[in-house]
């Protein structure tokens, strides 16, 4: 999730764009710059890690009056997180920063580089500014228009160039970007925060505008006209802002998934097949078995990702808890495929599992949604599940987008085709909001039981552990997540009216087996909230979802409620949904 900021004026526009990211920084990164252009010069400064390097690389660097800059904070998602891949990007005389992905930018790079231009960087912004220049003749306003009208997925753009030395070119779609205005400066921003306290009046683009500002004079241009300015006021409160208008930082996450999980898809799947750039075919051969190891929530996404690979793909898997595997003195045989899984690539017992499996010559494969971090860097190969930072420490983005790469690989294995399927996911997970004022509603029951169970079946087997995680760590309720078919050998005996179970019933994967399940609990009056497609009698509350002809996107819609139930629980209950107590976002010790 990156972040842009823009400035024009004349009250020290170094600072303003330094403070302006530093007020993202939340928005988490890896990498930062900033491009200012003054009397016809670009002058620019990048760093890798904190703006604090970034700062330090400029400290010498003062430029006053008049001028317009452009800067960026980067998570690397295309390309390393190194200083040749932080924005922002440069052609022979423009810069460019982007928050997005650019779906097609290796067509668009191979048609350049068939014109002789050259790349220095791994990302796909570079393919921005090159594809201006190069359509660049006479006028620059033309050339931007046309470079944007190329490019298919997801910007946030903000170009300078020293063609047009009193000029800030923009445009959106798909990635949030503001302009906010006081009597004379003009910002810009992918968020609220960094422009709360300096400006009084803002403009949401919507996806489609374009546009640019000369001589401080703002043209905004939607549906190819240029259109009034209509401004709104800004909030004012800053802690609201990077909660983009959320109650928690969880709950903004919930709600990303739906737009993270296109990012995850990015450059990866087509309606012909699945493509990893990172990895090439020939890493996969020799491959007799797999071994996911992993902790948690990521532990859970190992579990999905087992029945997967072993339905698709027909290779053994095995699924193993870091803190376990480490000190069983595993069997591990170079022929098997060491998968880790891990959202914030620190975790110690998952890190230390991996050093096993590397020292035994096994080869390594880490699902991770930190580039750089120590899993990263050691496992051989890594697919990033892209998810941006998550900040609730009860992970919810990160599950849905490891459990989409262990999909993605899977099929990619066992060359199975279900894209149109996958491509649904997005829109599945696009949170109902009457279906979330129902749970707030249904949440108040459930706040006082001696305990809940989570049942399912297959893949809602994890997901009913999952789904017991969330709600234990943020409501502090007992719950277990227990695979349906299991109930009967002990668990049952437990059933009463104050045992609440959540049912996670799909249509496509042994209805029958698990409604019957649901019936044994039933007939000895424990109390059921049913989440399915299916209406059945014996349930005391029932969540309905779409009814599909795939399990998993039941599966993904499931999710999400059950994340909506354990926040809405936690909630009612005065919990700290985003730091949940004795919890640590990252384990890095035993
Ligand atoms: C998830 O809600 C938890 N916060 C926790 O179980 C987490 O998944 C686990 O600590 C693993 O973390 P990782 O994915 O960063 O390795």
């Amino acid at each position: 999730m990156c972040g842009i900021v823009g400035y024009i004026g004349n009250n020290n526009i170094k600072k303003q764009l330094l403070d302006g990211l530093k007020e993202l920084e939340y928005r988490g990164y890896d990498s930062a710059g900033f491009s200012i252009l003054k009397d016809g010069e670009i002058y620019s400064y990048k760093a890798v890690g904190k703006i604090t390097n970034l700062a330090q690389k400029a400290k010498d660097f003062e430029i006053d009056g008049e001028a317009l800059g452009i800067a960026h904070t980067r998570w690397a998602t295309h390309g390393k997180p190194t200083e040749i891949n932080a924005h922002p990007h440069f052609a022979e005389f423009s810069a460019v920063v982007h928050n997005g992905i650019i779906e097609n930018y290796q067509s668009i790079k191979q048609k350049l580089q068939k014109e002789g231009i050259e790349f220095l960087s791994q990302t796909d912004t570079e393919t921005i500014v090159k594809l201006f220049e190069y359509h660049l003749k006479n006028d620059s306003f033309e050339a931007f228009k046309q470079t944007i009208n190329e490019l298919h997925g997801a910007y946030a753009i903000l170009l300078l160039t020293k063609k047009e030395p009193d000029t800030m070119f923009f445009a959106k779609m798909g990635s949030p970007l503001l302009i906010a205005k006081n009597d004379d400066e003009i910002f810009f921003a992918s968020s609220d925060a960094p422009v709360i306290g300096k400006a009084k009046e803002v403009i949401y683009l919507e996806d489609g505008d374009y546009g640019y500002i000369k001589d401080k004079k703002i043209h905004l241009f939607r549906d190819n006209k240029e259109i009034n300015l209509s401004w709104t006021t800004l909030p004012q409160n800053k802690e609201f802002a990077k909660k983009e208008g959320f109650r928690f930082f969880m709950e903004k996450e919930i709600y990303e998934q739906s737009s993270v999980l296109q990012e995850t898809l990015m450059g990866r799947i087509d309606e012909n097949g699945i493509y990893f750039e990172e990895i090439d075919k020939d890493f996969f051969e020799g491959i007799r078995d797999i071994t996911i190891c992993a902790c948690g929530t990521s532990y859970h996404a190992g579990m999905v990702g087992s029945y997967l690979i072993q339905r698709n793909a027909r290779i053994k898997t095995n699924v193993e808890i870091g803190s376990e595997f480490r000190y069983k003195n595993p069997i591990l045989n170079k022929d098997t495929l060491f998968i880790v899984i891990s959202q914030s690539g620190e975790t110690a017992d998952t890190l230390e599992a991996l050093k096993m499996a590397k020292n035994a010559g096994l080869k390594t494969l880490a699902i991770c949604n930190v580039d750089n971090s120590s899993i990263v860097r050691l496992a051989n190969k890594t697919l990033l599940t892209r998810a941006g930072i998550e900040k609730g420490v009860a992970s919810t983005k990160a599950f849905a987008t490891q459990v989409m790469v262990l999909w993605l690989l899977a099929n990619y294995l066992g060359n199975k085709n279900e894209n149109n399927i996958i491509m649904q996911v997005s829109k599945v997970c696009k949170v109902n909001d009457k279906l979330h004022e129902k749970i707030k509603r249904l949440s108040k029951r459930y706040l006082h039981g001696h305990g809940f169970f989570f049942i399912g079946r297959d893949v809602f087997y994890p997901l009913a552990l999952e789904g017991a995680l969330k709600l234990k760590e943020i409501s502090y309720l007992h719950a277990e997540g227990y695979p349906a078919g299991e109930m009967k050998h002990g668990p049952i005996a437990l059933a009463d009216p104050e045992l609440y179970t959540i049912a996670l019933l799909s249509k496509n994967l042994l209805f029958e087996k698990t409604k019957s399940n649901i019936e044994e609990l039933s007939s000895r009056d424990s109390t059921i909230l049913t989440i399915s497609s299916q209406e059945i009698e014996t349930t005391d509350d029932f969540i309905k979802i779409n009814s599909t002809n795939h399990y998993m996107l039941e599966f993904y819609e499931m999710m999400v409620i059950t994340q909506l139930l354990a926040m809405e629980i936690s909630i009612r209950l005065g919990n700290d949904v985003d730091m949940p107590r004795n919890l640590a976002k990252s384990v890095t010790v035993e």
